[in-house]
């Protein structure tokens, strides 16, 4: 459903500061996979998402979504095929609107249709029986202003907003990073629960091995703009936290740089 052909990124060509970000990367996504996706810092990742959300354009290479050619296809195109969340909760959505507004918005724009005022009474429904769902009181607060909620509300809203319009392919990139434990695991099942409801194809950055582990179908490593490991299924299953890092070191002659890794298997998180 996606395919990435050869796709290679270089920034600031021909300066001392030329850098190339994703090197002659090729990967291919089925209907409902759920890949996370880890790597040191500055591996690519990051890159990655904004080259398939057109963020910018590839300097080579073709990325394909459900067999259409989206290589140069604008970015706001996309988004009505692609939901991407990031790492800061305050991006996704519009402080000095209500929960209800955001949500109309989001719904509005990945339909297609125009931006119509006000929320219509049927939508507003919707909206209240999909919040619901979080557990999170958020349904006694549709006329709430999205300013006045906490960091894990609020990136929980925008997931909700991503996902609303049922996107053929959703991109997390650390998007629980930025929150205190409790909402990032709140934040995180809540995840789980609709990418398995909707069946959506997703990509999950994160920086926590353990859980790139355990979380979806398919992890894949990223390095110096390549993909050096990309295993499922069994070899997944068997795959520990320290056999990973072993493998990275082999690939790369370097110690995984992750400012934020998880270092044991039991769960803790450094930095
Ligand atoms: N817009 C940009 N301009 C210049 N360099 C960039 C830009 N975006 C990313 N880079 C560089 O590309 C490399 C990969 O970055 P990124 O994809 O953000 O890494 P990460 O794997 O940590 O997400 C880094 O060296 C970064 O500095
Ligand atoms: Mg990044």
């Amino acid at each position: 459903m996606l395919r990435i052909t050869d796709a290679c990124k270089t920034f600031l060509k021909g300066t001392v500061n030329e850098h190339t970000a994703l090197d002659r990367l090729s990967l291919s996504l089925g209907e409902g996979e759920f890949v996370t996706v880890i790597g040191s810092n500055g591996a690519g990742k990051s890159t990655l998402f904004n080259a398939i959300g057109g963020t910018f354009l590839l300097d080579h290479g073709t990325i394909e979504l459900e067999g259409k050619d989206i290589t140069f296809l604008p970015e706001h195109k996309r988004a009505i095929m692609i939901g991407r969340l990031f790492q800061d909760p305050l991006k996704g959505s519009a402080p000095d609107m209500t929960i209800e507004e955001n949500l109309a918005l989001a719904y509005s724009r990945k339909k297609g249709n125009p931006l119509r005022r006000g929320v219509r009474r049927c939508d507003t429904e919707f909206f209240r029986e999909e919040i619901t769902r979080f557990g999170m009181g958020l349904e006694e607060r549709m006329k709430t202003k999205v300013g006045l909620l906490s960091g894990g509300q609020r990136q929980a809203l925008s997931l909700l907003m991503s996902t609303i319009g049922k996107p053929r392919l959703l991109l997390l990139d650390e998007h629980t990073a930025a929150l205190d434990p409790a909402s990032a695991e709140k934040v995180m099942q809540i995840t789980k629960d609709i990418v398995s409801r909707e069946r959506l194809t997703t990509m999950m950055i994160t920086h926590n091995i353990q859980s790139a582990l355990k979380t979806g179908t398919r992890t894949i490593m990223m390095d110096r703009g390549r993909i050096i490991l990309d295993i499922s299924g069994e070899e997944r299953a068997q795959m520990t936290v320290s056999r990973l890092m072993e493998l990275y070191t082999r690939h790369s002659n370097a110690v995984f740089d992750n400012d934020r890794m998880l270092l044991s298997e039991s769960g803790e998180q450094g930095g």
